[in-house]
């Protein structure tokens, strides 16, 4: 099996810390609903920094790490919803930011399973082209430049930050993925662009989108509808990857799930019949941090020695889309 070995992992998060109390004083919420409800207690949000500059630093820690010279690298895959430009790509203003002169760039839009899907594409490359010899994937999100601060029902959510892995192909390692989508939920979980403007426009090509009705930059949610999907997702990934590869999900040491809600976790080990205890959570920390919530979890667990190498883990991620996708893999 080809597989892929994780060199170095790097994580960023902003200067300001918000807790749940925080948000009483401007939305009609409390910590003890935010709680029970979602898991989260404290996230960490832009204090001004823009989403390359935490990409940029994740990367930079990410590659120190894994004690290689940045020209090495050959692709770099950013995934983020939460992007600075329509243009240039994030890859690409991080890749001059660190030098690396040999990388090709991709920007990736996979919402909060993005990391999953940025690490497959990297693997799929790496495994394709042999002049490709590292790949640094990058996640980094700022959410709440995309949130809604008078709707309770999303803004207590969401969180910024961002991380990054640099890998290299690894030859008969434990390795499977599934990734997959639905774009029929699109209309469940998303944030407008802006509209068609120019000049000559008449609006007579004006075509609904069938999308709930928000004329606004930000986030809109169907909580109980992305909740329902989330639940089904999550186990239907991990199952998926590991039946390709006759794979008994009980051997793994240690399962990343993104961080949306505590009770999806739950709900997914419960049905998976896999103990708690597998799963990495750090969402009271960080709340929702879309395709961040993931690789930040995988660096904190590195950097605190409760993943390390040999280890067979499990990453899944869920989200707008909606998409979803889990890779098995060994550290
Ligand atoms: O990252 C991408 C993937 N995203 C997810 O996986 C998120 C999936 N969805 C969820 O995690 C949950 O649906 C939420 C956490 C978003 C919401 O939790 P819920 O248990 O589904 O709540 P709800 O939307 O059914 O709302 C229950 C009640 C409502 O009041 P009524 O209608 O019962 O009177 C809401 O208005 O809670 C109310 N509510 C709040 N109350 C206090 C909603 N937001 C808040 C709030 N504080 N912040």
């Amino acid at each position: 099996m080809q597989g892929i070995k994780i060199l170095g992992t790097g994580g960023y998060l902003p200067g300001k810390k918000v807790v749940n109390e925080d948000f009483t004083k401007i939305v009609d919420t409390s910590d003890e609903w935010i709680k029970t409800r979602t898991g989260m207690s404290e996230r960490y949000v832009s204090d001004g920094e823009p989403t390359w500059y935490m990409g940029l630093k994740a990367a930079q820690q990410a590659i120190e790490a894994a004690g290689i010279s940045v020209e090495d690298i050959g692709v770099i895959i950013d995934s983020s919803v939460s992007v600075d430009y329509y243009t240039p790509s994030m890859s690409c203003v991080i890749q001059g930011k660190l030098g690396a002169v040999n990388a090709m760039t991709i920007d990736i839009n996979c919402a909060c399973a993005g990391c999953v899907y940025g690490i497959d594409m990297a693997k799929r490359y790496l495994q394709s082209d042999e002049n490709i010899k590292y790949a640094l994937v990058i996640a980094n999100e700022n959410l709440t430049k995309i949130t809604d601060y008078t709707d309770r029902s999303t803004c207590v959510l969401f969180g910024d930050g961002a991380a990054a892995i640099v890998m290299k192909r690894r030859d008969d390692a434990l390795y499977s993925s599934f990734l997959g989508a639905d774009g029929t939920g699109a209309k469940y979980l998303f944030a407008r662009s802006i509209p068609p403007a120019n000049a000559f426009m008449t609006g007579n090509g004006k075509v609904d989108d069938e999308f709930p009705e928000s004329n606004s930059h930000y986030l809109y949610q169907d909580g109980r509808e992305v909740y329902k999907f989330a639940t089904k997702a999550l186990p239907r990934a991990l199952t998926t990857a590991a039946e390709k590869i006759n794979f008994d999900l009980n051997e793994l040491d240690a399962i990343i799930p993104h961080q949306a809600n505590a009770r999806i976790i739950e709900t997914a080990a419960k049905n998976l019949g896999i103990s708690m205890d597998k799963f990495i959570i750090n969402i009271d920390k960080h709340a929702n941090t879309s395709s961040a919530s993931i690789p930040i979890a995988l660096d904190e667990a590195v950097r605190d020695g409760r993943i390390k190498s040999g280890d067979k883990v499990g990453l899944v991620g869920f989200g707008a889309g909606l998409t979803f996708g889990a890779i098995i893999f060994e550290f």
